[in-house]
């Protein structure tokens, strides 16, 4: 375990980081930070889909196979829209060079590189950077392997209590995490908080069925695995709530993508 504080991730995490983090070594182990380090591996894991994602063999086939297959199956096999959503969430989150851009429930930094690829300024660490925080020790060992960027780190840190400053983010995202997370909107208050003023913010979550009867089936099927469909108005509402501004929607199949800005007071 390397506890320097000079390490590629310390260095990057250091000025986002809240301050009881402050003079504290960042433990460094397997490629990612690790910001829990007095919780054991699979603690957070509440739901029994938390709980699979934790399964060491499950990595390499979610980003391989999973995720391709079932998100387009999700999507209502829309494939113009499963090529380009990679592309497409950074456009919504406007990603600019020297940007620092966090990506909650990282998986296996599937979506992470690209954030680092289109905030890099071409330097190792600082400024454009991209952080992947997850609770899964087998998805982070996969992204630190296979998502490596320069300007990506990758650290375990649970969503509803984010380890990070007020305002410490330009953007933040949280995609096909927050249905199998039992307090979602804690999460999405979390990365509201680490928002700065005027930063963007993008979701990928379900959709309930807008019929009663196919709806209470989904809630009770799909709520004994600790999977959420969330209405069409559930999330953009909270968001509203939350003050946030310019809150966009887009419905592909039983997904949903919301994007939102934090105002500039
Ligand atoms: C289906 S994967 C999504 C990965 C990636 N964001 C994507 O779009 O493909 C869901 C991830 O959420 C993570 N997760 C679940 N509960 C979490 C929590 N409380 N804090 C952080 N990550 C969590 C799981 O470990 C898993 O890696």
């Amino acid at each position: 375990m390397d506890r320097s504080a000079t390490s590629r991730q310390a260095q990057a995490l250091g000025p986002l980081l809240a301050e009881a983090w402050s003079g504290q070594p960042i433990p460094v182990t397997e490629g990612y930070a690790d910001l829990m380090p007095h919780e054991p591996p699979g603690v957070a894991s509440r739901s029994m889909t938390q709980w699979v994602m934790e399964f060491p063999l499950l990595a390499p086939i979610y980003e391989r196979i999973w995720r391709p297959a079932g998100v387009l199956a999700f999507m209502g096999l829309d494939l113009r829209h499963f090529r380009e959503e990679r592309a497409k969430t950074v456009r919504w989150l406007d990603l600019s060079p020297g940007d620092a851009v966090l990506d909650v429930a990282c998986g296996p930094g599937n979506f992470t590189s690209a954030f680092a690829d289109a905030v890099s300024t071409g330097g190792v660490a600082g400024p454009g950077v991209a952080v992947g925080v997850d609770v899964s020790v087998p998805m982070l060992r996969r992204a630190a392997a296979t998502n490596e960027r320069g300007n990506a780190v990758y650290a375990r840190a649970d969503a509803t209590r984010l380890p990070f400053r007020d305002g410490a983010f330009d953007a933040v995202s949280c995609y096909a995490a927050l249905y199998l997370i039992p307090e979602p909107f804690a999460v999405i208050d979390e990365m509201i908080r680490v928002l700065r003023p005027g930063g963007r913010l993008a979701l990928m979550a379900s959709r309930a069925s807008r019929h009663a009867v196919v709806r209470g089936g989904q809630d009770r099927i799909l709520g004994a695995m600790g999977l959420r469909m969330f209405g069409l108005d559930e999330l953009t509402g909270h968001l509203a709530d939350r003050g946030m501004a310019a809150i966009e929607r887009e419905v592909h199949g039983v997904t949903q993508y919301v994007r939102a800005t934090a105002p500039r007071h």
